[in-house]
């Protein structure tokens, strides 16, 4: 039994939204942002990094439309340390419940001499305007000094004074570039805490890069030297090659919080959905073995282990399945149950869905229960997300005919709704998926290049759901994630080509 009193508290700041949107190829609209935000509202976390307002007029409404729907969370955007920065970050998140502004600027050197052309001087008065600035609009005002690891620690302590002294209330150390040794970085936070005056009266926070794969290592080394706050993303994303995975800090906390000594406000069983959630609108496929949410994190291959499972789960598993929202049962529904018995099993599985949405799902599991004999719960989710996903949608499938083999050229014919309009086109291709994109594009009026297309069974056996999930793009900068599930791979294809044109659209006429 273990008694915790508030400063044994680790605040859980969650940057999917900001620094994992940052990840290679993802990006995600408004309406994709705030589901995922009130996801991690049912998870607990204490911040919720809405995004960077100043960065693109699409970025500013999706942290606009997060600020004014979440509440009992903070919510912070991100700013250099400049005022129109600060400006664009305040007029974004003004209507948020508890509002944070977020600035940063670098302190080592080698960022000061090739990336700002600043003198330390500069960056110290900076940082100090920075922070002034933001105080006038708002009291929670967090500093974050980038690159922070791999700065002089005598004039990084200097800076994180100056912030503290300009009024910040939360001084984020980020190991930016991965670099840091979990040794070295405690030490680093131990420094901090007994050199800067007034660090007692402000949350310490870390924000660590997976570059060397010590993210959660550093971000946990970190918590024991007296880091009061861990930034990360879900399943792990961000720049390069991503940020600490927060789960994973999270159950690490959790598990050996005889080690650790420490307690988040989390709904640890809301991990699993909001790591399936993350996946599917950003694309980023999680690997199999992934640490708490891949997986094979609970899967018993060797006859020793299964045994010894059998007989006493806690032999080989350190953390409950169900801790982390994994249900227990399988087999669930099938081809005759009926609306009330589907609605109360998505209750359980944590989805409420309003009428609307409900009739739709109920349809896509008639369709689904008539192919497939066992409707399990990750078809369930799976139909759920999709849902999730089609908020709105210009174009939606009607119906595709595919001719293709050995012999033949690859041919498809697509029909999409455009409302109640049908429109339809056929094309050849190279093969029946890329016959598929070209008779979309013709029917469509926009030309894309498919950059990825990657196929994952959502449950097993031959009948089992297919999700493709796959990238776009219009011109070879801009990348779209589309996702699209069906026990047929053709038609699981279009969908997910149609999902993305209908994000490239989403995106062009909202600015972003
Ligand atoms: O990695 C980093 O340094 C950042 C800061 C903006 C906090 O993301
Ligand atoms: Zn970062």
């Amino acid at each position: 039994m273990f008694f915790m009193s508030d400063s044994n508290r680790v605040y859980i700041f969650d940057t999917t939204l900001r620094d994992g949107e940052q990840s290679p190829g993802v990006s995600l609209n408004a309406e994709e942002k705030l589901q995922i935000a009130r996801q991690l509202v049912r998870l607990g976390v204490d911040v919720i990094e809405a995004g960077f307002p100043v960065s693109s007029p699409g970025d500013f409404r999706a942290v606009q439309a997060i600020a004014r729907d979440v509440r009992g969370v903070t919510v912070a955007a991100l700013a250099r340390a400049e005022k129109p920065d600060i400006d664009t970050a305040w007029e974004a998140i003004r209507m948020a419940d508890q509002p944070r502004i977020h600035t940063f600027i670098a302190t080592s050197d080698i960022h000061l001499q090739h990336k700002l052309r600043m003198s330390r001087e500069k960056v110290l008065e900076t940082a100090e305007a920075a922070v002034k600035w933001a105080k006038g609009y708002t009291s929670d005002v967090e500093f974050s000094a980038e690159d922070a690891s791999r700065s002089d620690p005598d004039f990084l302590c200097q800076v994180l004074e100056t912030a503290i002294n300009a009024g910040a209330t939360v001084i984020n150390i980020p190991d930016t570039v991965g670099y840091a040794a979990p040794d070295e970085f405690a030490r680093l936070i131990r420094e901090i805490r007994s050199r800067v005056r007034g660090i007692e009266k402000v949350i310490l926070s870390v924000h660590c890069h997976d570059d060397l794969g010590l993210a959660v290592a550093n971000s946990l080394a970190a918590v024991m030297a007296g880091a009061n706050q861990v930034e990360g993303a879900i399943n792990g994303i961000g720049e390069r090659a991503g940020n600490a995975s927060l789960e994973e800090v999270i159950m690490a906390l959790h598990t050996r919080r005889d080690q650790f000594g420490k307690i988040t406000r989390i709904r640890t069983q809301e991990i699993y959905r909001t790591s399936r959630l993350v996946s599917n609108l950003t694309g980023m496929v999680i690997q199999p073995n992934k640490a708490v949410v891949g997986r094979n994190a609970f899967a018993h291959e060797s006859g020793i282990h299964q045994d010894g499972v059998l007989k006493e789960r806690t032999t080989y598993e350190i953390m409950n399945p169900v801790m982390v929202g994994l249900s227990h049962s399988n087999l669930v529904l099938g081809k005759h149950s009926g609306r009330h018995a589907f609605r109360e099993r998505l209750e359980e599985l944590g989805y409420s869905l309003n009428p609307a949405e409900l009739n739709k799902a109920f349809q896509s599991f008639k369709v689904l229960a008539d192919r497939k004999k066992e409707v399990t719960d990750h078809d369930l989710e799976a139909i759920v997300e999709e849902e999730i996903r089609m908020v709105n949608p210009v174009y939606t499938l009607d119906y595709i005919h595919i001719s293709s083999g050995s012999t033949v050229v690859p041919t498809a014919t697509v029909g999409l709704l455009r409302g109640e309009e049908k429109l339809q086109e056929a094309a050849c291709g190279n093969g029946p998926v890329d016959a598929i994109c070209r008779a979309v594009d013709k029917v469509t009026g926009i030309s894309c290049t498919l950059a990825s297309w990657e196929i994952q069974a959502v449950t097993s056996g031959t009948d089992a759901l297919g999700e493709v999930t796959l990238k776009i793009t219009p011109d070879g900068k801009r990348f779209y994630v589309g996702r699209g599930i069906s026990t047929d791979i053709l038609e699981a294809s279009t969908k997910a080509y149609v999902n993305a044109v209908n994000k490239l659209i989403w995106d062009s006429e909202n600015g972003k």
